[in-house]
Protein backbone atom coordinates (compact mmCIF):
# COMPACT_ATOMS: atom_id res chain seq x y z
CA UNK A 1 0.00 0.00 0.00
CA UNK A 2 1.25 3.70 -0.71
CA UNK A 3 -0.07 6.78 1.30
CA UNK A 4 0.32 10.21 0.41
CA UNK A 5 0.17 12.64 2.77
CA UNK A 6 -0.74 16.24 2.01
CA UNK A 7 0.43 18.61 4.76
CA UNK A 8 1.35 22.51 4.72
CA UNK A 9 0.77 24.41 7.99
CA UNK A 10 1.78 23.81 11.50
CA UNK A 11 -0.37 21.51 13.55
CA UNK A 12 -0.66 19.45 10.44
CA UNK A 13 2.81 18.45 10.87
CA UNK A 14 2.64 17.56 14.36
CA UNK A 15 -0.34 15.16 13.25
CA UNK A 16 1.85 13.52 10.42
CA UNK A 17 4.29 12.96 13.56
CA UNK A 18 2.81 9.61 14.58
CA UNK A 19 1.21 9.18 11.81
CA UNK A 20 4.30 8.46 9.66
CA UNK A 21 6.05 6.77 12.64
CA UNK A 22 3.15 4.19 12.69
CA UNK A 23 3.22 3.71 8.91
CA UNK A 24 6.92 3.37 8.68
CA UNK A 25 6.85 0.93 11.48
CA UNK A 26 4.42 -1.00 9.17
CA UNK A 27 6.56 -1.23 6.21
CA UNK A 28 3.91 1.14 4.47
CA UNK A 29 5.26 3.37 1.42
CA UNK A 30 4.40 6.62 2.96
CA UNK A 31 5.34 9.89 0.97
CA UNK A 32 4.97 13.30 1.63
CA UNK A 33 3.37 16.23 0.24
CA UNK A 34 4.49 19.81 1.93
CA UNK A 35 2.38 22.43 -0.07
CA UNK A 36 4.84 24.97 1.55
CA UNK A 37 1.65 26.97 3.06
CA UNK A 38 4.18 27.65 5.96
CA UNK A 39 7.23 28.29 4.81
CA UNK A 40 9.25 29.84 8.30
CA UNK A 41 11.43 27.71 9.54
CA UNK A 42 10.17 28.34 13.03
CA UNK A 43 6.48 27.50 11.65
CA UNK A 44 7.59 24.16 9.25
CA UNK A 45 11.34 22.85 9.54
CA UNK A 46 11.99 22.68 13.52
CA UNK A 47 8.88 20.21 13.55
CA UNK A 48 10.47 17.65 11.05
CA UNK A 49 13.95 17.51 12.69
CA UNK A 50 12.18 17.43 16.10
CA UNK A 51 9.49 14.70 15.51
CA UNK A 52 11.60 12.94 13.64
CA UNK A 53 9.00 12.91 10.60
CA UNK A 54 10.43 12.18 6.57
CA UNK A 55 11.27 14.79 4.46
CA UNK A 56 8.85 15.51 1.80
CA UNK A 57 8.98 13.45 -0.98
CA UNK A 58 7.51 16.85 -3.09
CA UNK A 59 7.28 20.40 -2.03
CA UNK A 60 4.97 22.38 -3.89
CA UNK A 61 6.11 25.68 -2.31
CA UNK A 62 3.04 27.43 -2.73
CA UNK A 63 3.43 29.76 0.39
CA UNK A 64 1.13 32.96 1.37
CA UNK A 65 -1.68 34.38 -0.44
CA UNK A 66 -5.43 35.00 -0.38
CA UNK A 67 -7.85 31.86 0.22
CA UNK A 68 -8.66 31.56 -3.80
CA UNK A 69 -4.76 32.08 -4.96
CA UNK A 70 -3.60 30.01 -1.74
CA UNK A 71 -6.10 27.10 -2.72
CA UNK A 72 -6.03 27.31 -6.68
CA UNK A 73 -2.16 27.14 -6.63
CA UNK A 74 -1.95 23.80 -4.55
CA UNK A 75 -4.64 22.22 -6.59
CA UNK A 76 -2.89 23.09 -9.96
CA UNK A 77 0.31 21.26 -8.17
CA UNK A 78 -1.47 18.76 -6.39
CA UNK A 79 -2.37 16.92 -9.92
CA UNK A 80 0.97 16.65 -11.13
CA UNK A 81 2.08 15.11 -7.73
CA UNK A 82 -0.60 12.48 -7.46
CA UNK A 83 0.02 11.02 -10.75
CA UNK A 84 3.74 10.91 -10.45
CA UNK A 85 3.10 9.33 -7.14
CA UNK A 86 0.47 7.19 -7.67
CA UNK A 87 -0.91 6.33 -4.65
CA UNK A 88 -3.51 3.71 -3.30
CA UNK A 89 -4.87 6.62 -0.51
CA UNK A 90 -4.24 10.44 -0.09
CA UNK A 91 -4.62 11.46 3.53
CA UNK A 92 -5.47 15.17 4.42
CA UNK A 93 -5.14 16.08 7.85
CA UNK A 94 -7.16 18.95 9.86
CA UNK A 95 -9.12 22.10 8.29
CA UNK A 96 -6.53 24.18 6.03
CA UNK A 97 -6.27 25.32 2.59
CA UNK A 98 -3.93 22.71 2.37
CA UNK A 99 -6.21 19.85 3.34
CA UNK A 100 -9.37 21.29 0.87
CA UNK A 101 -6.85 21.21 -1.81
CA UNK A 102 -5.11 17.95 -1.65
CA UNK A 103 -8.96 16.46 -1.09
CA UNK A 104 -10.24 18.49 -3.98
CA UNK A 105 -7.59 17.17 -6.19
CA UNK A 106 -7.20 13.27 -5.23
CA UNK A 107 -11.42 12.77 -5.66
CA UNK A 108 -11.21 14.15 -8.86
CA UNK A 109 -8.51 12.41 -9.95
CA UNK A 110 -10.71 9.50 -8.65
CA UNK A 111 -7.92 7.99 -6.16
CA UNK A 112 -9.17 7.65 -2.63
CA UNK A 113 -9.14 10.27 -0.34
CA UNK A 114 -9.03 9.93 3.85
CA UNK A 115 -9.36 12.70 5.79
CA UNK A 116 -8.15 12.77 9.40
CA UNK A 117 -9.65 14.66 12.32
CA UNK A 118 -12.75 14.18 10.43
CA UNK A 119 -16.30 15.63 11.83
CA UNK A 120 -14.64 18.20 13.96
CA UNK A 121 -17.69 21.14 13.33
CA UNK A 122 -17.72 24.90 15.05
CA UNK A 123 -20.71 25.17 12.96
CA UNK A 124 -19.54 29.16 12.63
CA UNK A 125 -19.46 29.38 8.75
CA UNK A 126 -17.18 32.66 8.64
CA UNK A 127 -14.49 30.26 9.57
CA UNK A 128 -12.59 29.25 6.68
CA UNK A 129 -11.42 26.16 9.00
CA UNK A 130 -15.32 25.53 8.93
CA UNK A 131 -15.46 25.44 5.23
CA UNK A 132 -12.74 23.53 5.14
CA UNK A 133 -13.83 20.53 7.50
CA UNK A 134 -17.18 20.42 5.54
CA UNK A 135 -16.35 20.51 2.41
CA UNK A 136 -12.97 18.25 2.99
CA UNK A 137 -15.71 15.64 5.01
CA UNK A 138 -18.11 15.61 2.25
CA UNK A 139 -15.44 14.71 -0.72
CA UNK A 140 -13.48 12.29 1.34
CA UNK A 141 -13.87 8.63 1.22
CA UNK A 142 -13.16 7.61 4.51
CA UNK A 143 -13.45 9.88 7.59
CA UNK A 144 -11.33 9.37 10.89
CA UNK A 145 -12.87 10.82 13.10
CA UNK A 146 -10.85 11.78 17.19
CA UNK A 147 -13.83 11.52 19.03
CA UNK A 148 -17.65 10.36 19.28
CA UNK A 149 -18.87 13.91 19.12
CA UNK A 150 -17.09 14.13 15.57
CA UNK A 151 -18.81 10.80 14.85
CA UNK A 152 -22.58 12.00 15.67
CA UNK A 153 -21.90 15.27 13.85
CA UNK A 154 -20.84 12.99 10.75
CA UNK A 155 -24.08 10.49 11.56
CA UNK A 156 -26.09 14.02 11.16
CA UNK A 157 -24.38 14.95 8.02
CA UNK A 158 -25.30 11.33 6.34
CA UNK A 159 -21.59 10.49 6.57
CA UNK A 160 -21.96 7.63 9.06
CA UNK A 161 -20.94 4.53 6.65
CA UNK A 162 -17.26 6.15 6.02
CA UNK A 163 -16.71 7.18 9.65
CA UNK A 164 -14.28 5.24 11.34
CA UNK A 165 -13.51 6.46 15.25
CA UNK A 166 -9.48 6.14 15.83
CA UNK A 167 -9.22 8.84 18.41
CA UNK A 168 -6.87 11.76 18.26
CA UNK A 169 -3.30 11.64 16.55
CA UNK A 170 -2.28 14.37 18.58
CA UNK A 171 -2.97 13.09 21.78
CA UNK A 172 -0.24 10.13 20.38
CA UNK A 173 2.67 13.13 19.89
CA UNK A 174 2.05 14.89 22.93
CA UNK A 175 2.47 12.24 25.29
CA UNK A 176 5.05 10.94 24.20
CA UNK A 177 6.96 14.55 23.80
CA UNK A 178 5.49 15.22 27.54
CA UNK A 179 7.55 11.74 28.69
CA UNK A 180 10.62 13.33 27.10
CA UNK A 181 10.57 16.63 28.30
CA UNK A 182 8.74 16.41 31.85
CA UNK A 183 12.38 16.98 33.62
CA UNK A 184 13.54 19.62 31.07
CA UNK A 185 13.35 23.70 32.44
CA UNK A 186 10.54 25.56 30.56
CA UNK A 187 12.18 27.49 28.22
CA UNK A 188 10.48 30.36 28.40
CA UNK A 189 11.14 29.98 32.36
CA UNK A 190 14.79 30.69 32.02
CA UNK A 191 14.73 32.73 29.17
CA UNK A 192 11.76 35.60 30.66
CA UNK A 193 13.35 35.21 34.35
CA UNK A 194 9.44 33.31 35.34
CA UNK A 195 8.27 31.26 38.06
CA UNK A 196 7.05 28.08 38.30
CA UNK A 197 3.26 27.71 37.61
CA UNK A 198 3.69 32.19 37.90
CA UNK A 199 2.77 32.60 34.00
CA UNK A 200 0.36 31.72 31.52
CA UNK A 201 0.78 30.95 27.63
CA UNK A 202 -0.81 32.57 24.86
CA UNK A 203 -0.97 31.96 21.33
CA UNK A 204 -3.18 34.18 18.73
CA UNK A 205 -3.53 33.45 15.45
CA UNK A 206 -6.93 33.25 14.08
CA UNK A 207 -8.76 35.94 11.40
CA UNK A 208 -11.62 36.11 13.49
CA UNK A 209 -9.32 37.70 16.00
CA UNK A 210 -6.63 39.28 13.80
CA UNK A 211 -8.61 40.81 11.38
CA UNK A 212 -10.49 43.07 12.83
CA UNK A 213 -8.39 45.91 14.31
CA UNK A 214 -10.60 47.19 17.55
CA UNK A 215 -11.22 43.08 18.70
CA UNK A 216 -7.14 42.33 18.13
CA UNK A 217 -6.54 45.46 20.04
CA UNK A 218 -9.07 44.62 22.93
CA UNK A 219 -7.12 41.23 22.85
CA UNK A 220 -3.89 42.50 23.24
CA UNK A 221 -4.93 44.90 25.88
CA UNK A 222 -6.77 42.02 27.84
CA UNK A 223 -3.71 40.15 27.76
CA UNK A 224 -1.60 42.86 29.08
CA UNK A 225 -4.14 43.76 32.09
CA UNK A 226 -4.11 40.03 33.68
CA UNK A 227 -2.82 40.04 37.12
CA UNK A 228 0.65 37.85 36.13
CA UNK A 229 2.69 37.46 33.43
CA UNK A 230 1.59 36.45 30.06
CA UNK A 231 3.71 34.81 27.41
CA UNK A 232 2.63 35.30 24.09
CA UNK A 233 3.99 33.36 21.01
CA UNK A 234 3.49 35.78 18.37
CA UNK A 235 3.14 33.70 15.64
CA UNK A 236 3.81 35.98 11.84
CA UNK A 237 -0.03 36.33 11.13
CA UNK A 238 -0.21 38.06 14.17
CA UNK A 239 2.45 40.35 13.67
CA UNK A 240 1.54 41.04 10.53
CA UNK A 241 -1.99 42.32 11.02
CA UNK A 242 -0.34 43.91 14.12
CA UNK A 243 1.97 45.89 11.93
CA UNK A 244 -0.91 46.73 9.24
CA UNK A 245 -2.82 47.79 12.28
CA UNK A 246 -1.04 49.99 13.52
CA UNK A 247 -1.21 48.48 17.18
CA UNK A 248 1.93 48.10 19.55
CA UNK A 249 3.15 44.23 19.56
CA UNK A 250 6.50 45.04 21.67
CA UNK A 251 8.85 41.80 19.70
CA UNK A 252 10.64 40.23 22.52
CA UNK A 253 9.17 43.38 25.08
CA UNK A 254 7.20 44.11 27.81
CA UNK A 255 3.91 45.64 27.63
CA UNK A 256 1.79 45.20 30.92
CA UNK A 257 1.68 42.01 31.61
CA UNK A 258 2.17 40.92 28.30
CA UNK A 259 5.58 39.46 27.18
CA UNK A 260 6.11 38.77 24.31
CA UNK A 261 7.95 35.73 22.38
CA UNK A 262 8.95 34.42 19.08
CA UNK A 263 6.93 30.82 18.23
CA UNK A 264 8.49 28.04 19.98
CA UNK A 265 9.44 24.35 18.69
CA UNK A 266 6.79 21.68 19.50
CA UNK A 267 9.28 20.58 22.75
CA UNK A 268 9.70 23.78 23.99
CA UNK A 269 6.16 24.56 23.66
CA UNK A 270 5.30 21.27 25.43
CA UNK A 271 7.88 22.30 28.18
CA UNK A 272 6.90 25.77 28.63
CA UNK A 273 2.90 24.61 28.78
CA UNK A 274 3.77 22.16 31.43
CA UNK A 275 5.08 24.32 33.53
CA UNK A 276 2.11 27.22 33.12
CA UNK A 277 -0.72 28.00 35.43
CA UNK A 278 -2.72 28.66 32.47
CA UNK A 279 -3.24 29.15 29.09
CA UNK A 280 -5.13 31.66 26.89
CA UNK A 281 -5.32 31.14 23.12
CA UNK A 282 -7.65 30.67 19.56
CA UNK A 283 -5.57 27.44 18.75
CA UNK A 284 -7.39 23.82 18.47
CA UNK A 285 -4.12 22.47 19.64
CA UNK A 286 -3.39 24.37 22.60
CA UNK A 287 -6.90 23.98 23.77
CA UNK A 288 -6.38 20.28 23.52
CA UNK A 289 -2.90 20.25 24.68
CA UNK A 290 -3.44 22.35 28.09
CA UNK A 291 -6.47 20.09 29.03
CA UNK A 292 -4.07 16.73 28.24
CA UNK A 293 -1.19 18.43 30.26
CA UNK A 294 -4.19 19.98 33.18
CA UNK A 295 -3.31 23.37 32.05
CA UNK A 296 -6.42 25.63 32.45
CA UNK A 297 -7.03 26.96 29.04
CA UNK A 298 -8.78 30.42 28.07
CA UNK A 299 -10.11 30.64 24.58
CA UNK A 300 -10.67 33.67 22.96
CA UNK A 301 -13.73 32.53 20.79
CA UNK A 302 -17.66 32.26 20.35
CA UNK A 303 -17.51 28.40 20.25
CA UNK A 304 -14.80 25.62 20.00
CA UNK A 305 -14.33 22.25 18.21
CA UNK A 306 -13.43 20.75 21.04
CA UNK A 307 -16.29 20.54 24.08
CA UNK A 308 -15.65 18.01 25.62
CA UNK A 309 -12.56 20.29 27.12
CA UNK A 310 -15.57 22.84 27.94
CA UNK A 311 -17.59 20.02 29.46
CA UNK A 312 -15.09 18.91 31.61
CA UNK A 313 -14.20 22.40 33.00
CA UNK A 314 -10.75 22.78 32.10
CA UNK A 315 -11.82 25.45 28.74
CA UNK A 316 -14.02 28.52 29.30
CA UNK A 317 -14.50 30.62 25.92
CA UNK A 318 -14.59 33.73 26.38
CA UNK A 319 -14.78 37.53 24.43
CA UNK A 320 -12.03 40.15 24.72
CA UNK A 321 -12.42 42.09 27.42
CA UNK A 322 -13.05 41.72 31.53
CA UNK A 323 -14.04 38.17 30.67
CA UNK A 324 -10.71 37.09 29.34
CA UNK A 325 -8.53 38.83 32.28
CA UNK A 326 -11.13 37.31 35.09
CA UNK A 327 -10.66 33.69 32.94
CA UNK A 328 -7.25 33.81 32.79
CA UNK A 329 -6.55 33.87 36.48
CA UNK A 330 -9.50 31.46 37.90
CA UNK A 331 -8.92 28.51 39.99
CA UNK A 332 -7.68 24.82 38.75
CA UNK A 333 -10.68 23.11 38.38
CA UNK A 334 -11.48 19.65 39.56
CA UNK A 335 -9.57 16.48 38.08
CA UNK A 336 -11.98 14.70 35.65
CA UNK A 337 -13.59 11.41 36.83
CA UNK A 338 -11.46 8.05 35.41
CA UNK A 339 -14.59 7.11 33.29
CA UNK A 340 -14.30 11.03 31.27
CA UNK A 341 -10.60 11.42 31.51
CA UNK A 342 -9.47 10.29 28.27
CA UNK A 343 -12.14 11.52 25.61
CA UNK A 344 -9.32 11.91 22.94
CA UNK A 345 -7.92 8.11 23.02
CA UNK A 346 -5.08 6.44 24.76
CA UNK A 347 -1.88 7.59 22.61
CA UNK A 348 -2.45 4.88 19.95
CA UNK A 349 -4.61 6.67 17.39
CA UNK A 350 -1.76 6.89 14.42
CA UNK A 351 -1.88 2.72 14.34
CA UNK A 352 -5.51 2.92 14.29
CA UNK A 353 -5.34 5.21 11.11
CA UNK A 354 -3.01 2.51 9.52
CA UNK A 355 -5.22 -0.60 10.06
CA UNK A 356 -8.84 1.79 9.09
CA UNK A 357 -6.92 2.36 5.98
CA UNK A 358 -4.69 -1.36 5.60
CA UNK A 359 -8.30 -2.77 5.85
CA UNK A 360 -9.65 -0.64 2.83
CA UNK A 361 -6.90 -0.75 0.72
C1 LIG B 1 -3.30 28.46 8.93
C2 LIG B 1 -4.67 27.75 8.93
C3 LIG B 1 -5.20 27.69 10.35
C4 LIG B 1 -4.19 27.07 11.29
C5 LIG B 1 -2.88 27.85 11.19
C6 LIG B 1 -1.83 27.28 12.11
C7 LIG B 1 -6.01 28.08 6.88
C8 LIG B 1 -7.21 28.72 6.33
N1 LIG B 1 -5.65 28.47 8.13
O1 LIG B 1 -3.53 29.80 9.33
O2 LIG B 1 -6.37 26.91 10.37
O3 LIG B 1 -4.68 27.15 12.62
O4 LIG B 1 -2.44 27.81 9.84
O5 LIG B 1 -0.72 28.13 12.17
O6 LIG B 1 -5.42 27.26 6.23
N2 LIG B 1 2.96 33.70 7.38
C9 LIG B 1 4.32 33.86 7.51
N3 LIG B 1 5.11 32.76 7.43
C10 LIG B 1 4.62 31.51 7.20
C11 LIG B 1 3.24 31.36 7.03
C12 LIG B 1 2.42 32.46 7.15
O7 LIG B 1 4.81 34.96 7.71
O8 LIG B 1 5.42 30.55 7.16
C13 LIG B 1 2.09 34.89 7.54
C14 LIG B 1 1.80 35.61 6.25
O9 LIG B 1 1.64 36.96 6.56
C15 LIG B 1 0.50 35.01 5.82
C16 LIG B 1 -0.21 34.84 7.15
O10 LIG B 1 0.83 34.48 8.06
O11 LIG B 1 -0.21 35.80 4.93
C17 LIG B 1 -1.29 33.81 7.15
O12 LIG B 1 -0.76 32.54 6.79
P1 LIG B 1 -1.68 31.34 6.24
O13 LIG B 1 -0.90 30.13 6.03
O14 LIG B 1 -2.47 31.83 5.10
O15 LIG B 1 -2.70 31.08 7.42
P2 LIG B 1 -2.45 30.94 9.01
O16 LIG B 1 -2.97 32.17 9.65
O17 LIG B 1 -1.09 30.48 9.34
Amino acid sequence: MRVLSVVGARPQFVKLAPVDAAFRAAGIDHRIVHTGQHYDPMLSDVFFTDLGIASPDVHLGVGSGTHGRQTGAMLAAMDEAIESHRPDWVLVYGDTNSTLAGALSAVKLHVPVAHLEAGLRSFNRSMPEEVNRVVTDHAADLLLTPTAVGADHLAAEGLAERTVVVGDVMTDVLLQVRDRVADAPSPVMTRLGLEEGGYSLATIHRAENTDDPERLASVLDSLASVDHPVVLLAHPRLAARCAAHGLDLPVQGVRGSLLVHPPLAYPDLIASALHARGAVTDSGGLQKEAFLLRVPCTTVRPQTEWVETVELGWNVLVEPGPDLVAAASRPRPAEPLPDQAHPYGDGHAAQRVVEALLERA
